[in-house]
């Protein structure tokens, strides 16, 4: 066999059948793949709606102190422990490299969350549940969260935020 040039104007002929029968699947899969967003949006058990508003750091910063100050019930290793009463803001603050306050929520309860960071894109991931939402500074990224389950869960950083980014490690307790 040698190797020679294709047939002239190749890309000028008409389409193939089974060109045209890809075309068809490919087509059909980018309709199936558009409508799948909208329906796991609304039937999925992991995709709560999130809203976010912009805030300044300065602001945000202020909200997560006051919280910390209005709900405080102890310490772990330096960190607030936060034990807020159900159906209200819960602020959390992600820095480089790591997660303020420590949470003790109610099983059952709803808590209304703002998530926000000081510096850059950080993960707010729940292990060992397999819900993962973005921190993006400058704004001010709110879900609601009704734990459904007890124990202790971990908050782990799931977006590469620097040389620190795998010991960025946060508690949440749900009794
Ligand atoms: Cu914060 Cu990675």
């Amino acid at each position: 066999m040698s190797l020679s040039s294709p047939q002239q104007y190749w890309w000028d002929e008409p389409l193939d059948q089974h060109e045209k029968n890809w075309l068809w699947v490919a087509g059909i899969f980018c309709v199936i793949i558009t409508l799948a967003m909208p329906y796991w949006h609304y039937t999925g058990d992991q995709n709560p709606s999130q809203e976010y508003t912009k805030i300044t750091n300065e602001k945000f910063d202020a909200l997560t102190d006051k919280f910390i100050g209005q709900y405080k019930v102890g310490e772990e290793a330096g960190i607030a422990v936060v034990a807020p009463p159900p159906n209200t803001n819960v602020f959390v603050r992600a820095h480089q490299f790591g997660w303020e306050p420590i949470l003790k929520l109610q099983k059952g309860k709803t808590y209304k969350f703002h998530l926000g960071s000081t510096d850059m894109n950080h993960g707010f991931s729940i292990q060992p549940i397999n819900m993962n939402f973005q921190v993006v500074p400058g704004w001010d990224n709110i879900l609601n969260i009704t734990p459904t389950t007890t124990g202790v869960f971990l908050i782990v950083c799931n977006e590469y935020c620097g040389l620190g980014h795998h010991t960025m490690i946060g508690k949440m307790y749900v009794d």
